[in-house]
């Protein structure tokens, strides 16, 4: 295990006190190990890379339609993509944010960078992404 190194981090406060409450329901005591958890399980997700390999999977994205030329730059991209995105479901979730469930389909690589460039969009409140290869399971 390599040494520790410090750094200091700037968050909103609501984001923080969230946070908290996160790490009490977790068991934390320690927001460093919290952190560093969270680190670790973002890293494990990005190495997934289907490849080449047949894949499908969901991406989940919370956004407020009022943000600017949001909803139509998701769109754009969607309709820029039409061969990997199979299914696609929205939900209005309150007067402003909007819930769009994607299915994508193709190869791991392209889904992937579909996913992370949609999640990624600026004005994304919240987005998951979760793939599976065919050749896997089948
Ligand atoms: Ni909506």
């Amino acid at each position: 295990m390599s040494g520790m190194t410090r750094f200091g981090m700037s968050m909103e406060e609501d984001l923080l006190d969230k946070f908290e409450r996160y790490m009490k329901r977790k068991g934390y005591t320690n927001r460093s190990e919290a952190i560093r958890d969270l680190i670790r399980d973002a890293l494990v997700k990005d190495e997934w890379d289907g490849g080449e390999a047949d894949s499908i999977g969901t991406v989940t994205i919370v956004y407020d339609h009022h943000s600017r030329e949001l909803s139509s730059k998701l769109t754009h991209s969607q309709h820029q993509n039409i061969g990997q995105v199979v299914a696609a479901m929205h939900v209005h979730v309150d007067a402003h944010h909007c819930l769009e469930a994607l299915i994508l389909r193709g190869k791991g690589r392209d889904i992937k960078t579909l996913g992370d460039h949609i999640v990624g969009t600026k004005g994304v409140v919240h987005g998951q992404m979760t793939f599976t290869t065919l050749e896997a399971i089948v």
